[in-house]
């Protein structure tokens, strides 16, 4: 008889796409550990660096009505009111005041909140289809809608990056599906894609209504707060916030906390409500929370100078970067790309160069999120940073760019933990 291996032996963290950094750039590049107030100037191994990493885009994180409302709130209620899922007894007057102040500024007619973006928008995916159902939806989505898609027992068909011709192909064949099936069509897409900052091609997708019968889910986590007149996101930017049928968007960026909503027609809240597993079956928000978003969206909401202050920081720093020759992709909102020519190692290299010896602190991203010997430096523009910021940090990308041309950093992956 063959004996059964042991489970544990096959987990080789090598060999895993993020793995291979585990032992070399552990708590450096990977799991840093950031202390300090939260925002633009924090410490990190005991250097005050000048922080672009974190999609507190408004500012609200450390914002002092903010903290205050978070304190008083989790003293009065503590953090584990209300306990049990809402449909069990963790429901409040306050979710559900919270799901109409939200259901009002994005302009739909309900809104259910989620515990945590990640798992809320995979069991709304999840219970809004079955197995006759077709699903068309843009390659470069979030990993959560691609986990939602990999439980999806019908069809699915997969979209060039914001390509029209090739969703409206993808909706054609969809739609012979459908009607062989019996199913109906959902498209996904993103508002404003995280990575590159590019804006989902919302109009262009919601005219193709016109030809084709088809519901449209859109991911909005990096465009509510930051896009639109109000801030309402990028349905209200592009004029087209009527044509989305599911909207979503986390509290992680704009809002500074955690949680998460979706927005549709009562009808399809109502069946969101008893249909969503990892709601129906999980703790609801804690009341601090809940209180503190109410708080965060009125800030939101009525300072329409952070929004203004933010855009005015991501316009000096994206012209900025352009002025120096810089490729940043076709961002259109805060989320700042900046991409250079290396290997893994140039850039393990020039972080490690630009957090020593420049003291500034932003994500790295390289193969295979981005292609081969392609370097992407994200830098997240906030409400809190100044102009003096975006000097400095202009002035380091410019030498480090420079070193980087001339071969100033060693190609050869270095071992951190030890730097
Ligand atoms: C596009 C997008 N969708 C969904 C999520 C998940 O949200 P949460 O952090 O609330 O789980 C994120 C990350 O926060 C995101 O960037």
């Amino acid at each position: 008889m063959t004996e059964v291996i042991d489970l544990f032996e096959k987990l080789n963290i090598e060999r895993t796409p993020l793995g291979k950094y585990a032992n070399r750039l552990h708590e450096y590049i990977a799991f840093p550990k950031l202390t300090g107030e939260l925002g633009p100037h924090m410490y990190f191994k005991g250097k005050k660096m000048l922080n672009w990493s974190l999609n507190n885009y408004l500012g609200l994180a450390n914002h002092p009505e903010v903290r205050k409302i978070d304190a008083e709130a989790a003293a009065k209620w503590g953090m584990a009111y209300p306990m049990g899922a809402r449909m069990m007894s963790g429901n409040t007057d306050m979710h559900d005041l919270l799901e109409a102040r939200l259901s009002s500024f994005v302009k739909k007619p309900d809104t259910v909140l989620l515990n945590y973006g990640y798992q809320g928008i995979i069991s709304a995916i999840d219970s809004l289809l079955d197995r006759k159902d077709v699903v068309v939806y843009d390659e470069q989505s979030h990993a959560c809608i691609i986990d939602a898609l990999r439980m999806h027992l019908g069809k699915r068909y997969v979209f060039k990056h914001n390509d029209i011709e090739s969703c409206e192909k993808q909706l054609q064949r969809a739609t012979k599906m459908a009607q062989e099936s019996g199913g109906g069509i959902l498209v996904i897409t993103e508002g404003v894609f995280g990575m590159s900052g590019v804006m989902g091609n919302l109009k262009e997708i919601i005219a193709l209504k016109q030809k084709y019968n088809f519901r449209l889910l859109v991911d909005d986590a990096h465009g509510f707060g930051t896009m639109g007149k109000t801030g309402a996101g990028t349905g209200e930017e592009q004029g087209v916030q009527e044509g989305i049928d599911v909207y979503f968007s986390t509290f992680a960026k704009s809002m500074a906390t955690i949680g998460a909503f979706v927005s549709s027609t009562k009808e399809v809240c109502m069946y969101l409500r008893y249909n969503m597993r990892s709601q129906i079956f999980a703790k609801s928000l804690p009341m601090p929370i809940v209180e503190g978003a109410l708080k965060r969206l009125e800030l939101l909401q009525t300072c329409p100078e952070l929004r203004e202050k933010l855009w005015q920081i991501t316009h000096a720093l994206q012209n900025g970067l352009r002025e120096r020759g810089f490729n940043i992709g076709k961002t259109q909102s805060p989320v700042t790309p900046v991409f250079l020519n290396g290997t893994d190692g140039e850039a393990a290299q020039l972080v490690f160069d630009l957090r020593e010896n420049y003291h500034i602190f932003c994500s790295v991203v390289v193969y295979p999120v981005v292609p081969k010997d392609v370097i992407m430096l994200r830098i997240i523009p906030t409400a809190a940073h100044s102009l003096e910021d975006v000097q400095r940090t202009l002035d380091a990308f410019s030498e480090i760019a420079q070193k980087l041309k001339t071969g100033y950093y060693n190609p050869e992956v270095p071992v951190m933990t030890q730097a």
